[in-house]
């Protein structure tokens, strides 16, 4: 019981910071509302994630929530306010950024993620994992896209900025995993709501990283994974601000299969060109090949690395299917 009455204060504590970053972003002078509307995002985008501005000192927050009743010790509980043991201070997290309530899929506000108006670092600050926060138990923007997904797919995308972005123009059932990797708990909360994931994670190398994990555990779960083409963008955001909404949805429509995208990144690490590297190649191409079940897909992906390195698909398969291949 005390428990639950903890948390029903965290709660009202993050709606309470939610509103103040909220009225400052409206009503204060800064240049939090001015950077969110640089960065093409209109009135009605920014009310519905709820996005603030925190002001430029250094302890607004604080003075205003402890004057609502509420103890410095769980603001830092929070991790809405910092203590600096050596001088005795108390001092808020986020200072002058433009900030991101992070919801729960039933829409409570459970953490805070805060974005500098240049390019100082860290570029992102994020709540810290709290009573009420799991980072890995949680999908920034599930409890927006859960109402409209369609044909169970989903999108899955990096950061704040790309998810609201693409949101706005229209692609709605998306969620984000905030930089970090996708994790187990996050992939089986996807699997509850969909059974395809595209991927438009940034086209940079942590972003190709970061797909491949996400694939392993994706597919793991059954879900079936494709990777959207960002063609020369280097996020969703900045893709759909360029191309718009329909090049986006194409691209969703001939987004890459996961063993396509799987050998084609392999194939980034070989110079095909040199004949050992070929057979090395081929050999581990093959090995990805295995994963598949149907022997459908299997011909198909079969073809499609033969037509790239001119080695037989019967040879191909043999190598795929190992010894199972008499059995054919
Ligand atoms: P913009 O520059 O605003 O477009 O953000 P972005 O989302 O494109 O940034 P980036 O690709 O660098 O990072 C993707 C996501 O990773 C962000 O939305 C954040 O959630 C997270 N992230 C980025 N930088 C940091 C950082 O410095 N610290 C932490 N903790 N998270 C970060
Ligand atoms: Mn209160
Ligand atoms: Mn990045
Ligand atoms: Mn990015
Ligand atoms: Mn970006």
């Amino acid at each position: 019981r005390i428990r639950m009455e903890k948390i029903k204060r965290f709660q009202d504590i993050h709606v309470e910071a939610a509103r103040f970053y909220l009225a400052n972003l409206l009503t204060s002078k800064n240049y939090g509302y001015e950077y969110l509307r640089k960065r093409g995002l209109d009135d009605k985008i920014i009310k519905k994630f709820g996005l603030g501005y925190s002001l430029d000192s250094w302890n607004a927050l604080m003075e205003h929530l402890t004057s609502k009743g509420h103890t410095k010790e769980e603001l830092i509980e929070c991790g809405l306010i910092n203590h600096k043991l050596e001088s005795n201070k108390f001092y808020d997290k986020f200072r002058n950024r433009v900030m991101f309530p992070i919801f729960d899929y039933r829409g409570n506000v459970i953490g805070f993620g805060g974005r500098v108006l240049d390019d100082s670092m860290p570029k992102y600050l994020n709540s810290p994992d709290t009573l009420i926060f799991n980072k890995r138990q949680n999908l920034y923007g599930l409890n927006f896209a859960r109402k409209e997904i369609k044909d169970r797919t989903i999108v899955l995308v990096e950061g704040y900025m790309d998810l609201i972005s693409i949101y706005q123009y229209g692609i709605k059932n998306v969620v984000a995993t905030l930089g970090t990797a996708l994790t187990e708990q996050q992939g089986m909360l996807i699997k509850r709501y969909a059974d395809t994931a595209i991927i438009s994670y940034d086209s940079d190398e942590a972003g190709i990283k970061a797909t491949l994990r996400a694939i392993e555990i994706l597919s793991k779960l059954g879900i079936s994974v494709k990777i959207l083409n960002l063609k020369d963008s280097k996020d969703p955001d900045e893709f759909i601000r360029k191309y718009g909404l329909n090049e986006f949805k194409k691209a969703m429509d001939t987004s890459t299969h996961q063993i396509k995208y799987k050998i084609d990144n392999l194939k980034r690490s070989f110079d095909i060109h040199k004949d050992e590297d070929r057979v090395k190649f081929a050999k581990e191409a093959s090995k990805i090949i295995k994963e598949l079940k149907s022997a459908v897909e299997i011909d198909y992906y079969t073809k499609y690395l033969s037509n790239q390195i001119d080695i037989s698909v019967e040879s191909i398969k043999r190598e795929v299917y190992g010894k199972n291949y008499n059995k054919l």
